[in-house]
């Protein structure tokens, strides 16, 4: 017996190496490894040899049989591997599909747009105003004037740089939504009907209930011969719209320095129903906008001609109204942006 290991190596090795199928790489294992294959008869050949050389060819056999043990071993995982990747690439209909993750609007601003889409039904246009003012449009044609105490009400962010409009003092960052109303009422003439939905800053401590930012939404409505009934039943209207119609309301006497008469907006607790719990400091209301009938000053101010028009104002805090509605605890989780929080809403 004489086998050149060499030569049968390179042999197998070229066939394993050319074979491009599963069932043409089992004939080569047959061919080598079966039982009647070449491996086979070379153990077989060894009974023929002298013993002195026995364990020197039978070594060389084992050698030969395992090398090609793994050659075929590693071209069969790689044909695997070829015919899994090809089947991926055909379309499988029934498997489920994955759904690309969708973004979607930010509760607040999903408030904004209910509470817009409410006033637009009932007649009302939406607009927006600056959130950088003149001093004239956040305070002086709402009647709040310079020396004014109210003004400590209503604390504000002032930009170092002058009005360019003339009125000796800074711009600033809007305090509230109102000055929307002076821009409304120079560029337009009664009737009118707006809500004005924004961004306000008021340097305040941040805490669970208290933000430098926050957005109001500003309401104002002006015609010959609008009355305080005008504002109440609109309010109503809208307040049961947005928290249901088992909602009771009602007005506190209150003052702004822009309208005349003014009142606070309560609307019975919607947790206890108005018997009184924690969330409404056990009082069964919640305080949650401001309004009032339009003075006659800021008439004046804008240039309307004295005593044609009277005018209904409103304005509510959106962080509030949202947190009251879903039950949210602390303002500043609108604006961590924390995923598991928005993904609620
Ligand atoms: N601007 C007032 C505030 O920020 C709210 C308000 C608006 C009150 C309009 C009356 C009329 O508190």
């Amino acid at each position: 017996m004489n086998f050149d290991y060499d030569s049968e190596q390179q042999e197998g090795q070229q066939k394993i190496a050319a074979v491009a199928d599963l069932k043409g790489l089992e004939e080569i294992r047959v061919e080598y490894l079966g039982k009647k294959g070449k491996i086979a008869a070379m153990y077989a050949a060894l009974a023929g040899l002298p013993d002195d050389r026995k364990p020197q060819e039978g070594k060389k056999i084992n050698e030969f049989r395992s090398h090609i043990f793994h050659l075929i071993e590693d071209k069969r995982n790689s044909l695997v591997d070829k015919k899994r990747q090809e089947k991926k690439e055909t379309i499988d209909v029934t498997i489920p599909g994955v759904s690309a993750p969708v973004g979607h609007k930010h509760i607040l601003m999903q408030t904004i747009d209910e509470i817009c889409a409410i006033f637009e039904g009932l007649g009302f246009a939406v607009q927006e105003g600056p959130e950088v003012e003149t001093e004239f449009n956040n305070f002086t044609a709402l009647n709040i004037p310079a020396d004014h105490p109210s003004r400590d009400g209503f604390d504000t962010f002032y930009l170092k740089r002058p009005d360019p409009d003339g009125e000796k003092g800074n711009l600033l960052l809007r305090s509230h939504t109102s000055p929307a109303q002076i821009r409304i009422m120079q560029a337009h003439k009664p009737p009118l009907a707006v809500v004005v939905p924004g961004k306000v800053y008021r340097p305040d401590a941040v805490d669970a209930s208290h933000s430098f930012m926050f957005h109001q939404i500003e309401g104002l409505l002006v015609d010959e011969n609008v009355r305080f009934s005008d504002l109440k039943g609109l309010l109503e209207v809208f307040l049961k719209k947005l928290f249901g119609e088992n909602i009771k309301m009602r007005l506190r006497p209150h003052f702004f320095p822009f309208t005349e008469p003014s009142a606070e907006v309560d609307i019975s607790c919607y947790i206890c129903d108005g018997k009184g719990c924690s969330v409404c400091g056990k009082k069964g209301w919640l305080e949650i906008m401001g309004c009032g009938m339009v003075h006659p000053k800021v008439f004046e101010a804008v240039g309307y001609p004295k005593g044609k028009y009277t005018g209904l104002a409103f304005g509510l805090g959106v962080e509030r109204m949202t947190m009251l509605k879903h039950g949210i605890r602390d303002i500043r989780l609108f604006f961590e942006n924390d995923m598991r929080f928005l993904e609620q809403f």
